[in-house]
């Protein structure tokens, strides 16, 4: 596996690897890998000639600086991972290099960045969009693949590729999960013991909320899901929404949809986790 720093090089090398009509495929990512990233890697690798994936901590997606402050960089470790998953190039640039004057473009994919994870994090897909579509510019590949663990972010995306005219498949790829359920995060490795713990209680909310909601209503299982969340001292629920999972809109009853998704962001501590259940699909 190639680590490539810059821009030219890495067009460079893809545009030899293209003339021998190689495929190409795209994982971007802000480092700090763990198993759902390699999922991600895996699946790119079997699908396509060329895999790269980008390792880039994005500073305009971060609404709070403290969180992008805290964000953890593992280059090395990454790129071991990598390698290790057949990786052909891992992209970690500069931000300079990705923004060497600062990006003005605003995006708007208006109902979907409206809400959620809109609203709690301002500007935070606006930020999202300006790395994504220079990625989609820069490495120009056939298929990038996205974690639904960011079930909102992954919407966004799709919007943005349609509007844009990007030719390119978005393959989105299943939540990977802790043995016990918790969803796979770079943040969970700020999680105490104790905390680690406390935050288990989302995902087996969100699974018995499954099971609860063959049986009740819409707003039933959300109040089920805020009740089950707010018995544990450590964790403060930030939203859980009912949506379709198409339009990102919250539902009133389970026959608006043909796809219903539970959205979840609580705090850990510190630690902002998010989280989400199909209910219907
Ligand atoms: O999901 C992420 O890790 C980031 O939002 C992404 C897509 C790599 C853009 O920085």
């Amino acid at each position: 596996m190639k680590i490539v720093h810059t821009v030219n090089d890495l067009r460079a090398e893809l545009a030899a690897l293209r003339a021998q009509g190689k495929s190409v495929g795209l994982v971007p990512t802000m480092g700090a890998l763990h198993a759902g990233h390699a999922s991600l890697v895996e699946r790119c690798v079997a699908e396509n000639n060329v895999t790269v994936v980008s390792v880039f901590v994005n500073p305009t997606q971060f609404n709070d600086k403290n969180d992008l402050a805290k964000y953890p960089r593992t280059l090395e470790a990454d790129c071991r991972l990598l390698e290790a998953y057949g990786a052909t190039f891992a992209f970690a640039p500069s931000v300079e290099e990705i923004y060497p004057e600062p990006d003005t473009r605003q995006f708007s994919f208006a109902p979907l960045d409206t809400v959620m994870e809109g609203i709690y994090r301002p500007g935070h897909f606006n930020g999202v969009c300006q790395i994504v579509s220079k990625l989609f510019d820069m490495v120009k590949p056939d298929r990038a693949y996205f974690g639904e663990k960011d079930f909102q972010q992954l919407a966004i995306i799709r919007e943005m590729v349609r509007q844009m005219h990007f030719p390119l498949e978005i393959v989105g790829c299943p939540i990977v999960r802790e043995a016990d359920g918790l969803a796979l995060s770079s943040r969970n490795a700020r999680l105490s013991t104790e905390e680690r713990q406390e935050a288990l209680k989302i995902s087996q909310t969100l699974f018995a909320s499954q099971a609860f909601a063959a049986s009740h209503t819409v707003a039933e299982t959300q109040k089920m899901v805020e009740e089950a969340i707010a018995t544990v001292p450590g964790l403060r629920l930030e939203y859980f929404e009912i949506v379709d999972g198409y339009t990102l809109q919250p539902i009133a009853d389970w026959k608006d949809t043909t796809y219903a998704v539970g959205c979840i962001t609580v705090y850990c501590g510190e630690v902002r986790l998010i989280d989400n259940i199909k209910y219907k699909c």
